[in-house]
This record gives structure tokens, C-alpha cells and sequence, in this order.
């Protein structure tokens, strides 16, 4: 994994390489799993996130959990992966999801601090000229990445960040996600 110190924060960049396959398994649990996704909001006439149990998408458990390692290894941040959404989240859904972008479609700039520590978001489906990743901060040129099919990205959960328009004929398709601090403190959750 490489380390990406920007703006203060630490990032971490690379592949999940064990095991092999794990991205194109994924894709084909999303696919065979379209008549049970559940979609919570339209950006710009497009779903932003797509969800599904973790019984349609095992594979998913692969990236979740090479990122709490990884977070935990690399950045000295303990996290928690959770299946299901924390109980008081304000958010019903699971704390992982699909973003499907065709031609010309985007991610508006967004956080996904609520609650949630640690964030990633891994490729299962992306073409040359996708739309790149970027983070952005104030006093800082824009931090970008290339998405690519295998790649991972872990951040902090409150960092602000997009996804650009897919220039390309091909539908990014990728895998994102929150982890939680462990331990989960009630008091973060609202329940006392
Ligand atoms: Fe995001």
C-alpha cells in the first residue's frame, strides 16, 4: 500500500491482491443481485448509492476487512467493520454500497463523516478516462487518483471528496464503505 500524506491526513493506495479474483466476484454477486438492491437517493437523475445485504455480496466482506487491517497496520487507526447499520444510525441502510456512473455522470463533492471513522472505496469496473477520484481542501491543490480495477482507497471518513465525469463509454462501477471506531461508543451512536 502506498502512503499518501495530503493536506494533514494520511491515505492509503493499492491493491488487494489475495485473494485473486475478489474484484470480478463482487461484480458478478452485484449483477446477479439487481432485482434486490435498494436505492436511497437520486443526484443529477442518476442513484447515488446502491444497497445490498452482505448474503447477496460475500465478496464484499474481502475489502472491508483488508481495510480495517490495513488501517489498523498502516495508520495506527482501529476500526470496526460492520454489515449491517449501526443501531441509532440515522442512515436504515448497510454501511456499504454500489455507485453505478455512465457517460457523463459524476459525484458531487461530499464527506461521509457521520459516524464513521475510517471510509474506502475499491473498483470493480473502470475504463481509461472513468472519472477520477479527487479530494479537496482549502489551502490545497486537489488530491487525485486514477481509478483502476483491484484498487483500493482508505481515508478519513470527514475528508471531502468527488468522483469526476466518466469520459468513457464504459460504466464505472464501484464498491465503497464505512468503518467505525472501535470500540463503538453508545454515546457515539446517540444511544445514551
Ligand atoms: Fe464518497
Amino acid at each position: 500500500m502506498r502512503l499518501i500524506e495530503w493536506g494533514g491526513n494520511r491515505l492509503l493506495e493499492g491493491f488487494i491482491i489475495s485473494p485473486q479474483g475478489w474484484s470480478s466476484e463482487l461484480l458478478n454477486e452485484f449483477r446477479r443481485s439487481q432485482s434486490n438492491l435498494e436505492k436511497s437517493h437520486k443526484i443529477g437523475g442518476r442513484w447515488e448509492n446502491q444497497y445490498l445485504g452482505v448474503h447477496h455480496v460475500p465478496s464484499a466482506r474481502v475489502p472491508m476487512r483488508f481495510a480495517r487491517n490495513a488501517g489498523k497496520e498502516e495508520l495506527g487507526i482501529s476500526s470496526m467493520v460492520l454489515f449491517e447499520a449501526p443501531s441509532g444510525s440515522v442512515n436504515p441502510h448497510p454501511p456499504f454500497w454500489f455507485n453505478v456512473a455512465g457517460e457523463g455522470e459524476k459525484t458531487g463533492l461530499h464527506d461521509h463523516a457521520l459516524m464513521s471513522v475510517l471510509s474506502a472505496v475499491t473498483y470493480l469496473q473502470a475504463e481509461e478516462n472513468c472519472g477520477d477520484l479527487y479530494f479537496r481542501k482549502q489551502g490545497y491543490d486537489d488530491l487525485t487518483i486514477k481509478p483502476e480495477v483491484g484498487k483500493i482507497v482508505i481515508f478519513p471518513s470527514s475528508l471531502l471528496h468527488g468522483v469526476h465525469p466518466n469520459r468513457s463509454c464504459t460504466e464505472r462501477i464501484s464498491f465503497a464503505f464505512n468503518l467505525f471506531p472501535f470500540p463503538l461508543l453508545l454515546s457515539e451512536i446517540g444511544g445514551i
